[in-house]
């Protein structure tokens, strides 16, 4: 499957290098990032440094970065590079499609997440009044630049949340990709391996985002075990994104196994590739399934008693269906 041809592959350094010499440039990174690689890899350029963490992805952070654009005299000729996760690049994707109605963009992630989902699609957003991603654009990125020599200094844990996606993407699209991740834990791949499966999922991921790049449909699919998931992480704010789409998940495979004719042995699939990367299924027993569906209830903001949910009929082969909340309420009572 091609992969976009605005993502590029390769060297970092050296695409920085070229970019930074042709054009008028501002970096977006945050603090670690800059810690680790900013000396060896941002020369003299133009570095707005954002802090750590979801709490960073505002509106206030945004004011910040339009008055150091305005103090770079950032015009619309300008490429803003963002290195960084899927928080810096969420960031300033969202400045770069902002300010004075758009500057050149290119994304140069650093996470696993971010190379396999967050800087593929074009979408970003920001947090609004404790609501994540409330405010946001669709975007695509001038360039995306992917090179899994970052993923070295990653810790597990970040790395993790990057796993769960990737298991998702095969889940809902591509049966022989999700067989090739049965045989080993992402985590222990070489470099080279580690590239091909993130090629795969980018291409996966385009080739949907193509088909709808506004979510009115297809792309909806996407959303696999983040209804569930979602609702893990509005409660327990010790867990982890890639944790709970993972509980999310086995969940989503318990309820198609009710509703869509999943399989019991497709089922173990699932769970067994979560588990061999060290990602949890079960829902923590100190979250009560009723605090939960509260919470899956105000995640969609929604006050009706049904939501559009993302099953799977086969792995490969996702449906939408239209569920009660009693009905998921009750088979996920009943995998308790
Ligand atoms: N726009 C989209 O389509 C989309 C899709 C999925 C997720 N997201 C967003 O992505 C965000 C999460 O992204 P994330 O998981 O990358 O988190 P993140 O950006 O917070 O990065 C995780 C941590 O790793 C550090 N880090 C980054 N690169 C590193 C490296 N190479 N070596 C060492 N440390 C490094 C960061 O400083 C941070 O502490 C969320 O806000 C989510 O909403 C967006």
């Amino acid at each position: 499957m091609p992969v976009g041809k605005h993502i590029i592959f390769g060297d970092a350094g050296k695409e920085l290098g070229l970019l930074l010499k042709d054009s008028d440039v501002v970096i977006i990174t945050d603090a670690n990032v800059n810690g680790i690689y900013g000396d060896k890899l941002f020369g003299n350029a133009k570095v707005i440094v954002l802090g750590i963490g979801e709490r960073t992805k505002t509106l206030r952070t945004i004011d910040r970065i339009y008055s150091k654009l305005i103090e770079y005299k950032t015009d619309r000729h300008s490429v803003i590079i963002a290195v960084g996760g899927g928080i810096v690049c969420d960031t300033a994707g969202f400045a770069a499609a902002t300010f004075k109605r758009g500057t050149g963009l290119v994304l140069v992630p650093t996470t696993l997440l971010a190379q396999a989902d967050a800087a593929i699609g074009g979408k970003n957003g920001v947090n609004v009044s404790g609501f994540k991603n409330l405010a946001g654009t669709f975007r695509q990125p001038d360039r995306t630049i992917i090179d899994t020599k970052f993923l070295k200094t990653l810790a597990r844990k970040n790395f993790n949340n990057g796993t769960a996606e990737i298991i998702k993407t095969a889940a809902i699209y591509d049966s022989a990709f999700f067989n090739s991740l049965e045989r080993k834990a992402l985590f222990e791949l070489t470099g080279k391996q580690l590239e091909t499966v993130i090629r795969k999922t980018v291409g996966i991921k385009n080739a949907i985002v193509r088909d709808d790049p506004e979510e009115k449909g297809i792309r909806k699919i996407l959303n696999f075990g983040h209804t569930i998931g979602h609702a893990l992480e509005l409660n327990l704010n010790r867990m982890r994104h890639g944790e709970a789409v993972s509980v999310g998940m086995a969940a989503a495979c318990a309820i198609s196994q009710k509703l869509a004719g999943f399989t019991l042995e497709e089922s173990l699939r699932v769970d067994n590739v979560l588990k061999l990367n060290r990602l949890p299924v079960k829902i923590p027993e100190l979250l009560s399934v009723a605090k939960l569906m509260e919470s899956v209830v105000q995640d969609k903001k929604k006050s009706g008693c049904s939501l559009d949910f993302v099953l799977l009929e086969s792995i490969g082969h996702p449906v939408i269906k239209r569920l009660e909340i009693k009905v998921i309420e009750g088979i996920i009572n009943d995998i308790r």
